[in-house]
């Protein structure tokens, strides 16, 4: 459905050169959704607007269906629609129906469908009370929403999502959440979103890129990444408080521990060498008399395994 290859771009500015990307490829098939992921200055931006031809990139070459968009940006514009950083896709001085209305219009829809189509996805969005105010008048997080809407009623095969969240409060980030999987889901939308927000990838992208200075760090399933960064770490939860020397004695016999205390509990994190050390853990809280309540795995936190991958950048490029 879309393929970047061998994408480079090198920005000049003030006789500098920035090298921002560096040779990037992938490819996302019909109805994936997949996480364009990297800290501030990696390229995805530059990656997501050469995409959708509002930048020529240095070199390289992007095929939507098979065909070159270099060679046919009209083609590119018709399979496309993209959220873009800032709201850049949104007219300031057209309220939110004109806005809507106009994107709608851009895939040729018929008036009355038109009609119909912006009316739900205003109720979607709860912007009823905004239709006819102008874009440029409308609370950072309300252009959000409508820059989003406006890439959704496009109703493209292709949506290009850069940091769609932004300015988003949790509600709209919940709602929008559902809708993207939605959209991939049932109507075989194929998604590219990057975003700062690893629980919403973690929740909508089986599959992530990660890049970093213009390259690609890793390629893989979501599941794969947390399995290869999984630990022996376990929770558990005993009855009451522990005593502070207890605490200390624990910190010193096991890896990592960390505790948090309840009204009525504590849970006690542990990360063990070897899961054999589990039984040592439990003869410490026999001896010390803590009543034990539950035990339990930890799942590794996409956010945890994201910041390790960057972090560490010894990993084997994909
Ligand atoms: N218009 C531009 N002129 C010069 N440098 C740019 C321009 N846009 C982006 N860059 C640089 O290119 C690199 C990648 O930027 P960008 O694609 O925006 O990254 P990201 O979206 O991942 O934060 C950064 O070093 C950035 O400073
Ligand atoms: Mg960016």
């Amino acid at each position: 459905m879309l393929k970047v290859e061998d994408l480079k771009k090198v920005y000049k500015s003030n006789g500098k050169r920035i090298e921002a990307l560096v040779g990037l490829s992938f490819s996302l098939n019909k109805g994936e959704i997949v996480g364009l992921l990297g800290p501030n200055g990696a390229g995805k931006t530059t990656t997501i607007k050469s995409i959708c031809t509002l930048l020529l990139p240095s070199s390289g070459k992007i095929f939507i269906k098979g065909v070159d968009i270099f060679r046919n940006p009209a083609f590119a514009l018709k399979n496309i629609a993209a959220v873009l950083e800032g709201n850049r896709n949104i007219y300031w001085r057209l309220t939110v129906r004109e806005n809507l209305e106009f994107f709608a219009g851009l895939q040729g829809l018929a008036g009355r469908n038109i009609k119909e189509d912006v009316k739900e996805i205003i109720e979607f969005f709860h912007l009823e009370e905004k239709r006819n105010v102008q874009a440029r008048l409308l609370s950072r997080g309300m252009q959000q929403k409508l820059a989003v809407a406006c890439a959704f009623i496009k109703n493209t095969d292709i949506l290009l999502l850069d940091e769609p969240t932004l300015g988003l409060d949790v509600e709209s980030t919940y709602e929008l959440k559902n809708l993207i999987r939605e959209k991939a889901e049932l109507d075989g939308k194929t998604i590219l979103l990057s975003s700062h927000n690893m629980g919403l990838v973690e929740d909508v992208c089986k599959d992530v890129i990660i890049i970093n200075k213009g390259k690609i760090v890793v390629k893989d399933k979501v599941d794969n990444l947390k399995n290869f960064f999984r630990v022996n770490a376990y929770i558990f939860e005993v009855e009451g408080r522990i005593a502070e020397e207890d605490k200390r004695k624990m910190e010193k016999e096991f890896l990592f521990v960390k505790f948090q205390e309840d009204k009525d509990k504590t849970q006690i994190e542990v990360e063990l060498k070897d899961i054999l050390r589990i039984y040592d853990v439990m003869d410490f809280l026999r001896q010390n008399r803590l009543a034990l309540r539950s035990v339990k795995n930890k799942e590794p936190d996409f956010e945890e395994v994201y910041l390790k991958i960057v972090k560490n950048e010894t990993l084997d490029t994909v």
